[in-house]
């Protein structure tokens, strides 16, 4: 194991400081794959509904190895309870080639079986070794040329079979034996909010941006457990009333620290001094060319059983779900999209927002969505901030050197673990939650 580069320098066993080098040392950053992305723990992959049919893949990552998720064939009598999503590692069992290149027009295409360019080794949809080419050698009048050892087995030169397991429709995999089962490692504070959006629903995928942002991966996970910043940063939140600080909200996170959901409920926006008064961001005169952009219709499943306080229901605008460490999942009223982190070193990670609906949308929903979409991604009204603050704070820290760090005292200085949600977003306490149990499970 890598020891890290320089030392980190943390402010007692707390996390309301966070040391610069978290964000840029390589050796720790190579430690994080071992131990978060490549290790026991479940990494997002993909939707269901992104492959369809039989033979339908998409390439997709987990941490920096790059795999396919794919349809298999499935025997008539596994239907129902296997839906023969399998994920396999994009490197030929033989000389390592990744050997599946994206098809021309997107991530996404369709395939008997796998074909590794370099020497043909074939294989099953389920990364099984179908065969190679001669095995047994080359004939040459009585003698054979060449050849497998007797002993080669195709059963064991298979490619790297990940776990899988769906929830949802949702696709998660791991390299690792030793992860909890998904649903454990999800947790129960946040299945009702997973469910919310996803229980019972057939998903109806609408579309995909993708960026590369100049900043460590934890900036984007961190901006997305920071309820602090989007009614100060983002004109958008302030002026209309999407997320500010005069909302009813709530901060939950699972009982590690890692996963969490920031709940909000608009409001009509507008002034109001104690949360608008100085903000540079707040512009009481802006008004929208085009008021279809913010055309929000509420929709039933935005109901349901208040988890806090039973008895109660509970009807959020907002939830902004980080699960640990790939993915995030946002509802902002009618915008719904998964997030995919994809690290690339330790100051530099892929972000691809994959926007979706439900098969039963109307059409008039669904273009609703999808408007509402332009809130989001790399060029959105909203998400290129985030995108631009995150590659400031990579700069910010590069340019101090390793012996610096953030400060998130906001709201305390505890991390919240195991203590009941925060019924506001007044706090940086799903930051400080993440890395108590980022510094546990990097052993720091
Ligand atoms: Fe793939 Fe040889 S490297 S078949
Ligand atoms: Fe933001």
């Amino acid at each position: 194991m890598n020891a890290p580069e320089a030392p980190l320098h943390w402010h007692g066993s707390g996390t309301s400081r966070v040391p610069f080098g978290a964000y840029t040392d390589p050796a720790l950053y190579q430690r994080e794959l071992d131990r978060l992305f490549h290790g026991p723990h479940w990494c997002y992959v993909g939707l269901a509904v992104e492959i369809p049919n039989t033979g339908d893949y998409k390439l997709s990552w987990v941490g920096e190895r790059q795999v396919i998720m794919v349809r298999d064939r499935v025997a008539p009598k596994d239907r129902g309870s296997d839906p023969g999503i399998r994920v396999v590692e994009n490197r030929c069992a033989h000389r390592g080639v990744r050997f599946c290149q994206p098809p021309m027009d997107g991530q996404v295409g369709n395939a008997r079986s796998f074909v590794c360019p370099y020497h043909q080794w074939t294989y099953k949809l389920n990364g099984d070794l179908a065969g190679l080419p001669f095995k047994d050698g080359v004939k040459d009048g009585d003698c054979v040329n060449g050849g497998m050892p007797a002993d080669f087995d195709l059963s064991k030169n298979g490619l790297t079979k990940l776990r899988v397991a769906v929830l949802h429709g949702l696709v998660f995999a791991t390299f690792s034996d030793e992860a909890e089962p998904l649903e454990a490692y999800l947790g129960d504070a946040l299945k009702p909010w997973l469910d919310r959006i996803f229980a019972g629903r057939e998903l109806k995928l609408l579309g995909y941006n993708r960026q590369r942002i100049p900043g460590n991966w934890k900036l984007m996970q961190e901006n997305i457990k920071d309820p602090y910043h989007p009614g100060l940063l983002h004109t958008w939140f302030v002026t209309f009333g999407l997320w500010r600080a005069d909302q009813k909200s709530r901060m939950v996170m699972d009982a590690h620290g890692r996963h969490a959901v920031m709940i909000s409920r608009r409001n009509d926006g507008g002034e109001n001094k104690t949360v608008t008064q100085g903000v540079t961001s707040f512009k009481a005169d802006m008004k929208l060319n085009d008021p279809r952009l913010l055309d929000v219709v509420p929709e039933p499943w935005w109901t349901i059983a208040d988890p806090q306080q039973p008895g109660q229901t509970i009807t959020p605008t907002v939830t902004m779900i980080t699960l640990f460490p790939s993915v995030i999942i946002q509802q902002q009223v009618n915008s719904l999209s998964t997030r995919h982190i994809v690290p690339r070193g330790p100051g530099e990670f892929d972000f691809v927002w994959t926007h979706f609906g439900f098969a039963d949308d109307t059409e008039e929903m669904t273009t609703r969505r999808l408007r509402q979409a332009n809130l989001f991604g790399p060029a959105g009204f909203v998400s290129a901030d985030d995108g631009e603050v995150i590659e400031f704070s990579q700069d910010g820290f590069r340019q101090w050197g390793a012996d610096g760090s953030t400060l998130c005292e906001l709201g305390g200085k505890a991390d919240g673990v195991g203590q009941p949600p925060t019924e506001h977003m007044v706090t940086e306490t799903l930051i400080r939650s993440m890395y108590a149990y980022w510094r546990k499970a990097m052993g720091l």
